[in-house]
């Protein structure tokens, strides 16, 4: 009986682009077995399974009824490997299992003996332990493709084999997620790597030009094949350009550089890049998208931008750059300051305290030697602070825990020098990693106040140059004894590692949950509040404002009580990482927390994912193509989301600085009324969200989902809208005319059009 069901899982598919070869795969969608918990018997061919529960594996284990779960859980499948899968590879060397995505961690075995780490091959022999646990945080996201020599003993050919995988989730969703598990012979086109995204696209007048490479990455085959690269607009479909090589050979190991120039469109080109393979006749198709700027350049005269209130609590220090664009020197005055704060009219730099209560008009003035602009300011000195949704850097999504000091005072100086601090940009945060590792000794000193690494010798220092440029300085911790990266963590010293941050200057607390998870009794919402009680009591006993930025995860709907607890935010989901899967399933399910959005308190879904990112030491440009781009930040802004710039802000192109300095989109999301988008449409691929404004307009993000341009109709009832009116392109800072009770726009498929209407 067991025989039988073995064979049923055996499904073999033939890929449709193999003409004179079979390429074929097993797959390994179905009939996987799952127990929770963790034992090293589990692996053991030969481990009697059979009081298993089945489990799906293209969805987390969370929708399959294990709901929560975090720790350790493992997934068996028995599968016959036929030796006809090597008889008829036209390579017939290797052996890939590939396992997809895993959610966090893994350890993979084959008939009982370690093979695959993380995505990572390890040598027979290689004994388990539990450091796979300690990897990048990113790592749900990654694939899981192993390579097994076909020679390989471990391998019982025309026999059953058992595969085990043992799974750690660390938090949030887990397990093998992506169904689409498969046992296939290696391909020559696994060896051949396009690689189009190691550089982003740089931009020369009217051109746009980019590096590509192929690479061949096998140590012994020699590749041949016609290489094509063809740009069609993306919108229109017409061709833009196009390439051929033909009869290229590439040796192993070499690597052939193509360098791209391609005009500038008004949106972006679709660009292929198809290798064709002379003797398999099979071909391997990468694509990728140029990026397009819609931002006006910034003019030379002054312009104030940035949100329009600023808070601080009485008495506590008060910290404000007047956000103005135009060229350098600039002049600054403020007319009005209340009692207690001073202006430095060269920086425009605004400090001092203010101990009565009160919202304070400011009039703010910027000149240059272009011209005058003037704005009023209201400065809010009350019990609620953070305003409108913060806007900063954060070091995670760049540098993970790779951060160093030299690392953020870089980031600090680029907001300065490029402009950023001029539309608003202020926190400067330092993320997981300046604290000492779980390993090492000792992590307090002998008063218990917490230590930090080497690569943070003086917070102090840091901090004060950061507010030396007008910015705020801000850090992060956990509840538990340890980080979610394995760093000292604040459990049983919330007050002395708050006095801590408030001798640095720290303006802003990151505090997760990360290993609170050991301390807490229960998953009741009394045990989710507790931590986050305590730090809130040890921040309000300091001489200084602490932004306090709640990060669970959504565990127990913090939306409801995120206020209670404190926090000025809260993360509404788990980790964000630059993909369009993980964009869209985050950024289009905030809808239930959107009424919970206000002044001082904002859903937070995570921090922004363009630019150069990596999560550790080596960066790449984000994966998100232009208009996914364009959709995130038009998105974020509608939902008043935080807006922490995730990228190395020494590596900012002209695009990604084009996304953030709009200041039109930007003050979307500092708009003071400080209330959260409504989805208010789904048709088909299309969303329409829509935020109500403080001057009574309103903004709307039109959004296509799908994979094609579409010329979509917008009619304004259908979307909530009592009428038309005025219709603004806030990307493009274009007026579009007047609509009565529609409009019709083209959407690029993945992208959005952020408009006013007045
Ligand atoms: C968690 C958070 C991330 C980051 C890391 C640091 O995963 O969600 O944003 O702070 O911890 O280890």
């Amino acid at each position: 009986m067991k025989k039988l069901f073995c064979l049923l899982a055996l499904i073999v598919s033939i890929a449709s682009y193999a003409q004179t070869m079979k390429e074929e795969s097993i797959s390994l969608n179905q009939n996987w077995k799952f127990i929770q918990g963790d034992d090293l018997a589990y692996a053991r061919p030969g481990f009697n399974d059979s009081g298993w529960k089945t489990i799906r594996v293209d969805r987390i284990w969370e929708v399959s009824g294990y709901d929560p779960y975090d720790g350790y859980a493992w997934y068996r499948i028995n599968v016959i490997i036929p030796s006809s899968l090597r008889k008829n590879a036209a390579l017939q060397d290797s052996l890939r299992i590939y396992l997809g995505k895993i959610n966090n961690f893994d350890q993979s075995f084959l008939n009982g003996s370690l093979f695959g780490i993380n995505g990572k091959n390890v040598p027979a022999g290689t004994e388990p332990d539990t450091m796979f646990k300690k990897a990048p945080q990113n790592l749900w996201d990654a694939k899981r493709p192993y390579t097994i020599s076909a020679s390989d003993p471990r391998i019982k050919w025309d026999q059953e084999n058992v595969i085990a995988v043992r799974v750690f989730d660390q938090g949030g969703q887990g397990g093998l997620y992506t169904g689409d598990q498969a046992i296939a012979m290696t391909k020559i086109s696994d060896y051949l790597v396009i690689e189009n995204n190691k550089n982003p696209y740089r931009f020369e007048k009217s051109n746009l030009l980019k590096s590509i490479s192929l690479y061949n990455s096998s140590a012994s085959y020699v590749m041949e094949g016609d290489f094509t690269i063809l740009a069609v607009n993306k919108v229109t479909g017409a061709e833009v350009y196009k390439s051929n090589t033909k009869k290229l050979m590439l040796n192993p190991g070499d690597r052939q550089e193509y360098n791209l120039e391609i005009e500038k469109l008004d949106q972006s080109a679709i660009i292929s890049y198809r290798f064709d393979f002379v003797k398999t006749r099979s071909s391997i198709n990468v694509t990728d998208e140029t990026p397009y700027i819609t931002t006006p350049e910034v003019p030379d005269y002054p312009r104030i931008n940035g949100a329009e209130i600023a808070a601080s609590r009485p008495g506590k220090p008060f910290l404000f750059a007047i956000p103005a664009s135009g060229i350098r020197p600039m002049s600054f005055e403020a007319t009005n300051l209340p009692m207690g704060l001073k202006l430095d009219q060269n920086t425009g730099i605004i400090t001092g305290k203010v101990d009565a209560k009160g919202n304070y008009k400011v009039m703010l003035k910027a000149t240059n030697s272009k011209g005058v602009a003037s704005r009023e300011l209201t400065i809010s000195i009350g019990d609620r602070i953070s305003l409108t949704p913060p806007m900063g850097w954060n070091s995670w999504n760049c540098w993970g825990l790779a951060v160093d000091e030299q690392k953020v005072v870089a980031s600090a100086h680029t907001y300065r020098d490029k402009g950023l601090m001029n539309h608003g940009w202020t926190y400067v945060n330092i993320d997981d990693g300046w604290e000492i590792n779980r390993d090492k000794e000792p992590k307090r000193d002998p008063k218990g106040n917490i230590l930090t690494n080497e690569k943070f010798p003086d917070m102090k220092r840091l901090g004060d140059s950061i507010h030396a440029l007008g910015l705020k300085f801000g850090i992060y911790s956990s509840p538990g004894p340890y980080t979610c990266g394995g760093y000292t963590a604040s459990y049983q010293h919330e007050e002395q590692d708050a006095r801590s941050f408030a001798s640095w200057g720290v303006d802003y607390l990151k505090y997760d949950w990360c290993s609170y998870d050991g301390i807490a009794k229960d998953t009741t919402l009394a045990e989710y509040k507790k931590p986050y009680f305590v730090m809130r009591d040890a921040l309000a006993k300091l001489d200084r404002d602490i932004v306090y930025s709640l990060c669970q995860y959504g565990m127990g709907d913090v939306y409801k009580w995120g206020d209670e607890v404190g926090g000025n935010l809260w993360r509404t989901t788990g980790d964000i990482t630059d993909t369009w899967e993980s964009l869209r399933e985050i950024g289009f399910n905030q809808v239930k927390n959107q009424p919970f959005a206000k002044p001082g308190n904002w859903n937070d879904p995570d921090m922004l994912i363009v630019g150069w990112v990596g999560w550790g030491p080596s960066l790449h440009p984000t994966k998100l193509t232009p208009d996914e781009q364009y959709t995130h930040i038009s998105l974020w802004c509608l939902l008043s989301a935080p807006l922490l710039i995730g990228c190395d802000l020494q590596r900012l192109d002209e695009f990604t600085l084009n996304l953030l300095t709009n200041d039109e989109v930007i003050a979307i999301d500092q708009d003071v009324l400080g209330s959260q988008a409504k989805q208010m449409l789904l048709d088909g691929d299309i969303q329409v969200w829509v935020k109500e404004l403080a001057d009574g307009s309103k903004a709307i993000g039109v959004f296509n989902l799908g994979e094609r341009t579409i010329n979509y109709s917008l009619v304004f009832e259908k979307a909530g809208l009592k009428s038309g009116g005025e219709l603004r392109d806030l990307w493009r800072q274009k007026n579009l005319g007047k609509f009565e009770k529609s409009a019709d726009i083209a959407i690029p498929s993945h992208g959005v059009m952020l408009l006013k209407l007045k």
